[in-house]
């Protein structure tokens, strides 16, 4: 065995050249692969006595993609086109055999080889789009060469990878093996005593013909994305380089529309953000102080308390990963109404084809109901999802502190209550958390773990290793009102209600928040939520739109009316002139000369408040770091990714920019709500962003 460079050894077979490559943990395209992959073909290929030339890796995976590492450096080793040159323009046979995962820059070194072969668990997929980027290293073109353009156009525009199989099919692979070297070294030779002609990608163009002069594919293929395309430069890119891929005279003159436009996004702001977010998601799952090796409490059983909109969603989570769990309401009804909920939740992905009956009815076996809260008792963890109300929270923790088993993890959803108030009732407050699901539970990937004062290290590390086991993104909070996200979705709201009094209507407000990038903007958010949420009829003066509103029976989309109408078919929401009326009046009465706002104004009275109750929230010490808020604004409240969330946005504006800002508003409106948080004045001064933190 020879080795080429410390992550690429060669030895022959027979006259098979062995290529592996050793980079772990995942065989990136680090330098010293592109290098060593380089310099073993090209010698390979000029000795005589070697016939063909197979490329394995060691380790779990194939190549999975650049090394993330090398973004932004100064480029070292070999070319990745060099390398890719010499493997396609080899004079002999080269073929990949793969396991793992096939992605990125490695899938696109796969696509030079000649051949491919894979085990059958191996996956394949192009997932630049979702660091804001396309496959740049002939992956836009080569990959509609070889499964076909539509095919090709959802793989890279999603990012999903494929199966072996559905390969396979495509013929993106040109045979399953059993043995990944065997079978590739049985593969090589077979094809070597075929005589099989060295197949280039580049060259095939047969793929191609049924878009060729058919621009409505790719116009079909836009529309259909639209929705979840939104607001997103890569997708669009890569549809631009498959059209080339398509229309272009060659295929170099497709790479040279992949170069340019790779190029633009790789300099630009989105893919920027989305590659700081990628970091941050995984930044996030780490606790600063708290040892990476301590033991944690194994949960084999979870319990439930409350069986309502967000206690089944949350039965789900575990289930689904075959956890058991028991779930318990004082009430038999209202038991078997919210079992119900959850088997339709189910049953809904049964007709979607992403489950079948057998799954649902081993996951509802999974699923206790019990009217006795006590049998929850020997559960490693239980959660509370009752009203939210102290007194019922403070009256079920005191009951689980009286029969639950030494050891248990007792953790309550709630919202925005005190964790610590409802803590202090129990005489084991160290093991008391706060696990924050978001609605719908069983979809929203965001979990806010809230640390409570005298929350103990291994509790919180337990949760943080249950968050990953259900597949949540977790981000730890402190005890203060709202925790994180809703703390910053307040100080949004304070703004976006006071502005509807001094010009933009709720509409209007809407609109930008949405073109920001946001599912939507707070008045069509409250809408959907009900007007009525903790609203009081008994009580309500008509003192505020909402109690006039509700009032009026406008109590959002659930009463087909709020601060929009909406029609009954397709949900569509349209302004409603009594509504307007309404604001007109209020401002009116509150002494407000109505006047023009620009969108920039409305964007920054609703934004620049996040992002100072953002920082008021880390120098408190309420976060751990600024990229753990924007996990929860990415995962928790839509913020769009490809703006990295509310404070990888502050730095990417200039924190001086914001803090002037602020402080005009502060002027302008004499109003101390706008008092720039003293961390945003002291990195000012200091030159620095949350970045530097
Ligand atoms: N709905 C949301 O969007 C959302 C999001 C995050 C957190 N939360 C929090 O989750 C908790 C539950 O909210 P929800 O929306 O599911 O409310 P819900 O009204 O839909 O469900 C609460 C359930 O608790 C049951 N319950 C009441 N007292 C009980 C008791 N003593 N023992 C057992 N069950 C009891 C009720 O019968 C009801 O079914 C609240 O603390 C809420 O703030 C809600």
């Amino acid at each position: 065995m020879t080795q080429i460079t410390d992550m690429v050894s060669m030895e022959t077979e027979g006259d098979v050249a062995v290529v592996t490559v050793d980079n772990p943990p995942v065989n990136a395209l680090s330098a010293g692969v592109r290098t060593g992959l380089y310099e073993a073909v090209t010698k390979a290929d000029a000795d005589d006595s070697v016939k063909s030339i197979l490329i394995v890796c060691s380790g779990r995976t194939y190549i999975a993609g650049a090394d993330i590492k090398e973004f932004g450096q100064a480029p070292q080793g070999t070319p990745l086109p060099d390398v890719h040159s010499a493997i396609e323009n080899a004079s002999k046979p080269v073929v990949s055999t793969i396991h793992g995962t096939a992605l990125g820059g490695g899938l696109e070194t796969a696509l030079v080889c000649h051949y491919r072969v894979a085990v059958d668990s191996a996956k394949f997929g192009l997932p630049e789009v979702k660091l804001g980027l396309l496959p740049g290293a002939g992956g836009t073109q080569r990959l509609p060469r070889i499964v076909g353009v539509q095919k090709a156009l959802e793989m890279m525009t999603s990012g999903d990878p494929i199966g072996a199989k559905f390969a396979l099919e495509c013929g993106l692979i040109d045979e399953i093996v059993d043995d990944l070297k065997e079978g590739g070294l049985a593969f090589v030779k077979k094809i070597v005593e075929e005589g099989r002609p060295l197949v280039k990608v580049s060259d095939s163009n047969d793929k191609l013909a049924e878009a060729k002069g058919n621009p409505d594919l790719f116009a079909g293929f836009r529309k259909a994305i639209a929705r979840k395309a939104r607001g997103f430069e890569a997708p669009e890119a890569i549809i631009q380089c498959v059209e080339a891929a398509v229309n272009s005279d060659s295929f170099e003159d497709g790479m040279k529309a992949e170069r340019e436009r790779f190029m633009t996004l790789v300099t630009g702001a989105q893919s920027a953000a989305q590659r700081y977010y990628f970091f941050a998601e995984r930044q996030a799952n780490k606790i600063p102080g708290i040892d990476k090796d301590i033991e944690l409490i194994p949960v084999k059983s979870v319990g439930i308390i409350g069986a309502g909109t967000m206690g089944g969603g949350i039965a789900m989570n575990f289930a689904t990963v075959g956890i058991p769990v028991t779930i318990t309401e004082p009430d038999q009804d209202r038991l078997d109404k919210g079992l119900g909920v959850v088997r339709k939740n189910y049953e809904r992905s049964v007709k979607s084809g992403r489950l079948t009956m057998d799954d649902v009815d081993k996951r509802m076996g999974l699923i206790t109901p019990t009217t006795n809260i006590e049998d929850l008792k020997d559960c490693d963890l239980v959660i509370e999802a009752v009203f939210e109300l102290m007194d019922i929270k403070k009256d079920i923790f005191t009951k689980l502190d009286s029969f639950m088993k030494d050891g248990a993890i007792l953790a309550s959803n709630t919202s925005a209550l005190n964790l610590d108030e409802i803590a202090s009732v129990t005489k084991r407050p160290e093991m008391v958390i706060g696990l924050h699901f978001f609605s719908p539970a069983n979809v929203m990937r965001l979990l806010e773990v809230v640390r409570g004062d005298m929350t103990a290290d291994r509790v919180l590390a337990t949760c943080m290793a249950i968050a990953k086991k259900i597949r949540k993104v977790a981000a730890v909070s402190g005890v203060c009102p709202g925790f994180i996200g809703n703390r910053m979705l307040y100080a949004r709201g304070v703004q976006a209600n006071k502005m509807i009094f001094e010009g933009p209507m709720p509409w209007d407000v809407d609109r930008v928040l949405f073109d920001f990038g946001f599912p939507m903007g707070p008045f069509a958010m409250s809408d959907l939520a009900g007007l009525d949420i903790g609203w009081d009829e008994s009580k309500s003066k008509g003192e505020t739109i909402r109690d006039r509103l509700c009032e009026m029976g406008r109590r959002g989309q659930k009463t087909g009316q709020g601060y929009y109408n909406y029609d009954p078919k397709t949900r569509a929401k349209t302004p409603e002139p009594e509504v307007e009326k309404l604001i007109n009046e209020f401002s009116e009465k509150k002494g407000k000369t109505r006047r023009e706002f620009s969108d920039d104004e409305i964007l920054e009275r609703c934004i620049y408040p996040m992002i100072n109750e953002g920082a008021k929230i880390i120098e408190e010490g309420m976060s751990f770091r600024p990229s753990d808020i924007d996990v929860v604004w990415v995962n928790g409240y839509g913020w769009p990714v490809y703006r990295g969330g509310p404070m990888h946005y502050a730095d990417s504006i200039g924190l001086d920019k914001v803090a002037a800002r602020l402080k005009e508003f502060q002027a302008q409106d004499n109003d101390d709500f706008w008092q720039p948080a003293p961390l945003i004045e002291k990195l000012v001064a200091e030159g620095k962003g949350f970045k530097d933190m």
